[in-house]
Order: C-alpha cells, then sequence, then structure tokens
C-alpha cells in the first residue's frame, strides 16, 4: 500500500513523482483542521480522504479553510480509508481501535493521541485503558530525538504537547550529563485553551476562562509518565490554562551537577540542536508565545545561577502545530524520505 519512496536526502533531489495520498481521521477538530492547512500546501502530499466522527453525519466542508481546500469531510467508516498513511487526531479510545487495523492493512499510521506513547504496559493500562497492546513498529514521534526510529515507523506516536515542550527543554542537559542527579525536575507549564480540543467545558468555556488562570491535574496529568519514560526520572509537572487560544509556555526548574558553567549549558543545547531546523535558541533572551503562534517552531531560553547551580529553561511551543499537526507533518517527512522541513517553513 505504500506509495514508492525514493530516499531523499535533507535538502537534496526529489525522489518520487506521485504525492503521498494522505487520509486525514478526525479532520473537524482543532489537530485535524490543522492537519489539512498544513497538507493542503504540502507539495509531496494529497489528501486522499478527510472525516469527521459521525457515520450517520453528512458530508460537509470547512468554512475556515475555504480556498485552502475546497474538499469535504466524510463520515468515518474504517474499511474506506484508501490511502498511503492515516493521520489520526482522534479521541484516544478511538485512534487505540483503529491505528492497528489500519497498519495491518498496510497503512502508515501516525497518531496524534496518547494511545500508544506509553511503553510500559502497566502505565498505559492505567493511562490509556483502551490501548490493549502495542503493535510492532511503534516510534516515539520527537522528531528531534528519534529520527532514525521516525524513519522505519509504521506507526507513529506523536508526542503529546506539553511533553514535547518540556522535553525538548529538558533532554539536551539530561544527554549531555549536567542534570543533577536526585534534584527535583519542576515543570510549570501554561497552556491555550484549544489544547482541550474543541468540545467545550466549565473549565474551557470562554466566560470561565477570559480573565483568568486557573492550575489544575497537579501531579494527575496523563502526560507526566510520558515524560517520565523520556527522561527516566519522575518529574514534578503542574500545568495551567490561560486565555489564549493557542500556545504553550513550559518553564522547567532544575538543578545542575556542580561546576557547570553557563557556557556549558549553551554548548548542551547548541550541540543538540545543530541540525534541528525546528528548534531556535535564545539564550538568555527568554522566548515567548507570540514568537511561535502558527508555527513549527519551538523556541527555548535559558538562564543559570551560577552561585546555587540552578537552571531555568524556558520552552514555547504551538500546541496545534509544533505540538500537535506540525510534527506530525515533520514526522511524515522522515517517514517518507523528504527533507523535514517541507510543508513546514
Ligand atoms: N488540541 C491539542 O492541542 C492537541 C495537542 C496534541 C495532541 N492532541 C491529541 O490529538 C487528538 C485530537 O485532538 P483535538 O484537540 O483535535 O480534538 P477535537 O478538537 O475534540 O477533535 C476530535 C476529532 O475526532 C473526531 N471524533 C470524536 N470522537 C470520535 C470517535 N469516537 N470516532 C471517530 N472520530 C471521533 C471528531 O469528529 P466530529 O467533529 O465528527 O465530532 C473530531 O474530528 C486527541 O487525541 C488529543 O489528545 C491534541
Amino acid at each position: 500500500m505504500d506509495a514508492q519512496v525514493v530516499n531523499e536526502t535533507e535538502g537534496g533531489q526529489q525522489g518520487r513523482l506521485s504525492p503521498v495520498r494522505a487520509a486525514v481521521i478526525g479532520a473537524t477538530g482543532f489537530a485535524g483542521q490543522e492537519l489539512i492547512r498544513l497538507l493542503s500546501r504540502h507539495p509531496r502530499a494529497a489528501i486522499a480522504i478527510a472525516t469527521g466522527s459521525q457515520a450517520s453525519s453528512a458530508p460537509r466542508h470547512l468554512p475556515a479553510l475555504a480556498r485552502i481546500w475546497d474538499g469535504t469531510v466524510v463520515p468515518l467508516e474504517a474499511g474506506q480509508i484508501d490511502a498511503d498513511v492515516a493521520f489520526l487526531a482522534l479521541p484516544e479510545a478511538a485512534s487505540a481501535g483503529l491505528a492497528p487495523a489500519l497498519v495491518k492493512s498496510g497503512m502508515r499510521v501516525i497518531d496524534l493521541s496518547g494511545a500508544f506513547r506509553l511503553r510500559d504496559a502497566a502505565a498505559r493500562t492505567k493511562w490509556y485503558p483502551a490501548t490493549s497492546s502495542m503493535p510492532d513498529g511503534v516510534a516515539y514521534g520527537l522528531t528531534e530525538f528519534e529520527f532514525e526510529a521516525i524513519r522505519a515507523a509504521r506507526l507513529l506516536s506523536n508526542p503529546g504537547c506539553y511533553p514535547t515542550a518540556s522535553l525538548l527543554g529538558l533532554l539536551p542537559l539530561q544527554r549531555a550529563g549536567l542534570l543533577l542527579p536526585g534534584a527535583e525536575i519542576v515543570i510549570d507549564a501554561k497552556s491555550g485553551i484549544s489544547g482541550a480540543g474543541k468540545a467545550p467545558s466549565d473549565r474551557t468555556h470562554f466566560s470561565e476562562n477570559h480573565g483568568s488562570v486557573a492550575a489544575y491535574n497537579p501531579f494527575g496529568h496523563r502526560h507526566v509518565p510520558e515524560m517520565e519514560q523520556a527522561l527516566g526520572r519522575s518529574v514534578t509537572f503542574v500545568p495551567h490554562l490561560v486565555p489564549l487560544d493557542r500556545g504553550i509556555l513550559s518553564s522547567l526548574y532544575t538543578r545542575l551537577v556542580p561546576g557547570t558553567t553557563p557556557a556549558a549549558v549553551t554548548a548542551a543545547f547548541a550541540r543538540a540542536y545543530a541540525d534541528a531546523p525546528f528548534v531556535r535558541l535564545t539564550g538568555d533572551a527568554l522566548p515567548e508565545i507570540k514568537h511561535v503562534a502558527h508555527t513549527n517552531f519551538c523556541d527555548l531560553g535559558w538562564k543559570v545561577d551560577e552561585a546555587t547551580g540552578r537552571v531555568f529553561v524556558v520552552s514555547v511551543i504551538d500546541n496545534l502545530v509544533k505540538g500537535a499537526a506540525g510534527q506530525a507533518i515533520q514526522n511524515f517527512n522522515v517517514m517518507f524520505g523528504f527533507d523535514q522541513k517541507t510543508g513546514l517553513l
């Protein structure tokens, strides 16, 4: 079922003539609409089918995407999906059921939900009970750190939005051996309301959220095991809702091994992201959500207090782009041998 793909090096020669046929499942949601927007201008992809959820609902257009994509969203009928790759922008229980069947039929699948993010069976049962087993060939799609696994993946599990922002800020220090073993890692993150999906709730209702900031789910968020899996150590994570439509700012606090200089921290970030087109290092000019809104960039700034060994890192992304659809397209590019910037820059 795979389209023919010939190797294409980063920035290199065009290797295929026909576009990859993409299915977008969950096209009426926030992340799904972002996928449609990005895929419709992707030079190597063609949207073969876009579906909503209800088998009974009539085909519909997406008004916000008129003249960008003139297709129609059709009801989801699993047997009708004929494509080279399927992007699933669904609640995790729906993905857990659909993804293995699509992989089995020969499609490559990029799942934006959490259904296949956790390798540990007990953790998966606790946080994503609908996922009965992990199919073979699953890769965790934090593009900057999992490039080779992503290239080979049959089922790509796109990271959560908070983990994307937070891990991009912490992993370079951890891999360079600069994080003090046993020190608390505190992740204090703020998200715009679109992170909660399109179904309104008391917490996300405009009148409740506008003019306010609220912490939620301290110690109890399902993104904690995902971040701990990647870091191999525990974190204290408290997410907050802020009155923005989109964007995440993750403030990261921890301690460095004694003697770590600011230059060593700068060198660790520079080394980790030397070949990463979507990570911009701002050093002590701390970045803001507005700098990355509607883009696939993650901007990272930091400050080291040498006297106490403390480090503060701030990481910003657009939750719907680098935190969801944009990173999914970046992973799609890697999986199909395209330059990872294709359709994103
Ligand atoms: N929002 C974010 O910032 C973000 C970031 C990272 C990851 N994610 C993950 O990406 C996925 C989609 O998130 P979202 O925010 O786009 O959600 P959303 O706005 O609520 O959209 C959900 C989509 O799934 C469809 N759907 C709902 N229930 C379904 C079912 N049982 N079977 C088939 N389709 C169903 C909906 O179709 P109808 O319109 O027909 O109801 C809609 O197209 C979630 O797993 C979420 O955790 C979201």
